[in-house]
């Protein structure tokens, strides 16, 4: 649960674009009901959900609670219910439709007058990227988005740009608009509760920021696997694949926070610089290079949970000849003093054998001199941080295996705990949307984070894109392609499957 630790007037209408979605019916309703649930919204607040089909704000209000009854992580309570509902009102109009801005500012002047909410506007974009600057066009030519006196925030949903080119031109879109400082960009694995917890592990434990360098950590594996296919979502994953998907956004955000040195403080732009720092630091990308330490797959079929499951290229509105990625796997370096040497593994693929989102940081071994024994191996130190579906931590050491007279064993030591909300869990819209009420952006990307996380990315993808892969390559339910595991092995590695 969040705590309430501001004083600061909270008072704000949010207009959802896209308020008919799915984003907004599985994610910002049942977030927003839980914060009223947790008396974390302000007094004075309430909620414009914007959507194409024409129908009254109570039928909203109606498929809302039904949405809320499947979704929400809080059973729900009439005396919430009633108190969220009440806050909502729904606006008919389409995007490309210059009245509805007209009918958005009538709209908006209406309740702030009537609520007393004192101009203070959120913009939240759960729509298609393709109307990103249509609508920011929109709210900047009907004079939508800047008081006076009051603050206004624009929340813009991932993916931001599908290459460096278009995100700079988005980003120069935005900020004809809207100043760096108004700008929100989601990145939901920053809302979850595990990934906020590896700043606290690493500079609230000497045991292990006197540890955590190339002097004493062997490599670091970040691994985001899904059992899940692309489901209906077939026409977006094409154009996106793992790599846009998962590793430009979620994963380089991770690392960034795994690798950061510590900040000066805990203000936000002294935790966004040194992120930044990071992602500039990650060695430079030769196509020579990512031919050894850069694997591609695409899932075929398989068995998920003992069930059969098609191929990617069969899924819905997915082209029989595709070639995008389902999985990616990295070799990558980070060239600074702290990490020079260390190897950092990552990996996330689609139809794995298991969905998990772990961190594992592997120590390095001690000599292998005193309690040698013939055949054995001892093993290394582990520490793993589990994000989802188990949330916590797991700390492998050795220690004497007390049946025997010398035999060493190894203790597992585990604090997490299983958490069936998979995916972007309710959790982290709700800290989301409270710190963008509270004006908090710590948990959301800055423009030069994204600017450098494309520069990397990009290369890859380029990479991909010339070459020709022989897909698919791996089954469904196994846990990615052959070359994955070589790609460790042929380093004395292993993933770790914790
Ligand atoms: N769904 C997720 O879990 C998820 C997760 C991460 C990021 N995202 C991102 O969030 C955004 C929204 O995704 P979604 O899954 O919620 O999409 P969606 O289910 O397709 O919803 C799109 C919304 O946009 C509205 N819309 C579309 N065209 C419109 C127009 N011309 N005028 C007015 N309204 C229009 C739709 O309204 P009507 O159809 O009712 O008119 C609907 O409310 C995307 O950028 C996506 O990448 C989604």
């Amino acid at each position: 649960m969040i705590k309430n630790q501001s004083k600061k007037d909270l008072s704000a209408i949010m207009v959802i674009f896209g308020g008919t979605g799915d984003l907004t019916h599985r994610k910002l309703m049942p977030a927003l009901y839980n914060l009223v649930y947790d008396k974390l919204l302000p007094e004075r607040f309430a909620v414009v959900s914007i959507g194409r089909k024409e129908k009254t704000s109570e039928l909203y209000r109606e498929e809302v609670f039904k949405s809320l009854n499947e979704r929400s992580r809080n059973k729900i309570n009439p005396e919430y219910w009633n108190k969220l509902k009440n806050l909502i009102y729904y606006l008919q109009f389409d995007f490309t439709d210059q009245q509805g801005y007209e009918k958005l500012r009538i709209c908006l002047e209406e309740l702030e007058s009537r609520l007393k909410t004192g101009g203070n506007r959120i913009f939240y974009l759960a729509v298609a990227p393709e109307y990103f600057e249509l609508v920011v066009q929109g709210l900047h030519d009907h004079k939508l988005s800047a008081l006076s006196g009051a603050w206004t925030r624009l929340v813009i949903e991932k993916p931001f740009g599908r290459d460096l080119i278009t995100a700079r031109k988005l980003n120069n879109k935005l900020n004809e608009v809207f100043d760096e400082s108004s700008i929100y960009r989601i990145d939901h694995y920053l809302g979850k509760e595990m990934i906020q917890n590896i700043m606290v592990l690493r500079f609230c434990n000497t045991v292990f920021e006197s540890l955590w360098s190339n002097k004493f950590i062997d490599n670091v594996q970040i691994s985001l696997n899904e059992k899940h296919g692309v489901g209906t979502r077939g026409g977006y994953y094409e154009h996106s694949g793992a790599m846009r998907d998962m590793v430009q956004n979620h994963i380089i955000q991770i690392l960034s926070l795994v690798a950061m040195e510590p900040p000066v403080n805990l203000k936000t732009e002294s935790i966004r610089t040194e992120k930044l720092k990071v992602i500039q630091a990650i060695e430079d990308f030769t196509p020579e290079h990512l031919k050894n330490n850069a694997v591609f797959g695409q899932y075929g079929r398989g068995k998920i949970d003992g069930v059969p499951v098609v191929s990617y290229r069969e899924e819905d509105r997915v082209p029989a000849d595709s070639t995008t990625e389902t999985f990616v796997a990295l070799k990558l370096h980070i060239n600074n003093f702290r990490w020079a040497g260390t190897p950092f593994y990552i990996r996330t693929g689609k139809r794995m054998g298991k969905t998990s989102a772990e961190i594992v940081i592997q120590f390095k071994s001690l000599p292998d001199i005193l309690y040698f024994k013939e055949g054995y191996k001892q093993e290394p130190n582990l520490l793993v941080i589990r994000i989802q579906p188990n949330v916590g931590v797991f700390f492998q050491f050795n220690t004497k295996d007390f049946s025997t007279h010398n035999d060493i064993i190894s203790a597992k030591m585990d604090t997490s705990y299983f958490n069936p909300a998979l995916g972007n869990t309710p959790e982290a819209y709700e800290r989301l949307i409270y710190d963008i009420l509270r004006g908090d952006a710590t948990l959301f990307s800055r423009w030069d984070e994204i600017e450098a996380s494309w520069l990397f990315a990009d290369k890859i993808i380029a990479y991909r894109g010339e070459k020709k892969f022989d897909f698919p390559n791996y089954e469904a339910g196994s846990m990615g392609p052959y070359r994955s595991f070589e790609l460790l092995s042929k380093d004395g590695r292993r993933w770790w499957e914790i």
